[in-house]
C-alpha cells in the first residue's frame, strides 16, 4: 500500500521540479478508481472496449496457450477486473487449473474485485494483493508444477517512459522462469483525432479524474489546491508518440501543503504534468519483447486494429 509518507515524498519531488509533475499512480485512490471506471464507459474512450473485444473474441486462443496445467494468473493493476473476467470465462472453458492473484494499489478495488469474482464464478480461487506491481509479485509463491502467467492489461505499460518500460520488463523477466507467460495490452498508434478525443471527453470525466489527484493531496496531505483555478489539458506529442496530460494553473497562485510544511508557487499558465500515455507500433512491441528477453507467443487485435494484446513467453538461456 502507498504510505502517506511515500505519497508526501513523491509530491514534494514532483512539485519541486522545473516542469512540475505528479506521478500518475496517485490518480487511483478509491475516488480515482471509481472515476477511471467512468472513463472506461465513455464513448470516446475506445481502449477498454477494444481490449474487451479482443479478450472476448481471441480469449479462447489465449486460454488454450495457457493450457490446463497449474498456473498462477497474476494481474498487475487489476482495477475493477472487467477485462479479466472475460479472459477468466475462457480459462474456465479449457478448463485451466489456476489461482488468480489481482495486484492493485487500491485496496478497495482489490476487495470489490475478489468478492465480485466469487459471486460471478463461484469456484475461482482468488487471492487479492494490495501492492505495487513487482513488490506484489514477490509475495506469490510459484505453483509446485506449472507456471506464472502475468497479465498487464489496459494501457498501463504506456504510462511508463520508454526507458522505464525496458527497466520494468527486464526486472519482470528476471523474476520469472523459463516458459512463464506475459500478456500485455498495448494501445496502438492511430488517427490523431481518435487519440486526442479519448483523453478529452465531452462530459469532462477525465478532467475530474485529474482534479481528483489535487483533491487527494488536499485530503491526505492537507493541501489547499482549488481545482477551479486549474484546467485539464491534453495533447498528442507526435515526436514522443504519446498523449501528454497536464493540469494548467489559470492564474499566479500559491498552494500550501501542510504535511510538507511547504508552499508551492505557480505562474499563470504553468503546467503540472500528470501522465504520458505512449502509443505503440507493432514493430516497437516486437522489438521490446526481443530487447527484454521474451519471445512472442501470439498477437491479438480488435477488429478496428486500435489495440493489441501481445502474449510473450519468457526465454532463459
Ligand atoms: N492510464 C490510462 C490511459 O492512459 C488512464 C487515463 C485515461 C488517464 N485518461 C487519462 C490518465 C487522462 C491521465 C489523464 O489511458
Amino acid at each position: 500500500m502507498t504510505s502517506p509518507t511515500a505519497f508526501a515524498a513523491d509530491v514534494l519531488a514532483g512539485l519541486s521540479r522545473e516542469l512540475k509533475a505528479l506521478p500518475c499512480k496517485y490518480l487511483y485512490d478509491e475516488e480515482g478508481s471509481r472515476l477511471f471506471g467512468d472513463i472506461m464507459d465513455l464513448p470516446e474512450y475506445y481502449l477498454t472496449r477494444s481490449e474487451v473485444e479482443i479478450l472476448r473474441e481471441k480469449g479462447g486462443e489465449i486460454a488454450e496457450i495457457i493450457g490446463p496445467e497449474q498456473a498462477n494468473i497474476i494481474e498487475f493493476g487489476a482495477g475493477d477486473g472487467r477485462k479479466t473476467k472475460v479472459l477468466i470465462a475462457h480459462l474456465l472453458d479449457v478448463p485451466a487449473d489456476f489461482t488468480y492473484f489481482p495486484i492493485d494499489i487500491c485496496g478497495n478495488a482489490v476487495e470489490k474485485l475478489a468478492s465480485g469474482l466469487e459471486e460471478e464464478f463461484g469456484h475461482v480461487r482468488v487471492v487479492g494483493i494490495v501492492s505495487e506491481y513487482l513488490n506484489g509479485l514477490e509475495k506469490i509463491s510459484r505453483p509446485d508444477s506449472g507456471r506464472n502467467v502475468v497479465l498487464f492489461l489496459g494501457s498501463s505499460i504506456g504510462n511508463f517512459s520508454p526507458r522505464e518500460i525496458v527497466t520494468f520488463l527486464s526486472n519482470l523477466h528476471q523474476r520469472l522462469c523459463d516458459g512463464d507467460l506475459l500478456l500485455t495490452g498495448f494501445d496502438l498508434r492511430k488517427d490523431i483525432d481518435v487519440l486526442v478525443r479519448a483523453y478529452n471527453d465531452r462530459a469532462g470525466v477525465t478532467q475530474e479524474f485529474n482534479f481528483n489527484m489535487l483533491r487527494r493531496i488536499n485530503r491526505e496531505l492537507g493541501g489547499t489546491f482549488d481545482t477551479r483555478k486549474f484546467r485539464y489539458y491534453s495533447i498528442w506529442d507526435a515526436a514522443e508518440g504519446a498523449v501528454r496530460s497536464f493540469l494548467v494553473s489559470l492564474c499566479a497562485q500559491r498552494v500550501d501543503i501542510e504535511a510538507l510544511k511547504m508552499s508551492f508557487d505557480f505562474d499563470a499558465w504553468e503546467p503540472i504534468h500528470t501522465e504520458s500515455s505512449y502509443k505503440f507500433s507493432e514493430r516497437q512491441v516486437f522489438a521490446l519483447a526481443e530487447t527484454t528477453g521474451f519471445e512472442s507467443a501470439g498477437a491479438f487485435f480488435d477488429s478496428r486494429g486500435y489495440f493489441m494484446d501481445s502474449l510473450w513467453r519468457v526465454k532463459k538461456t
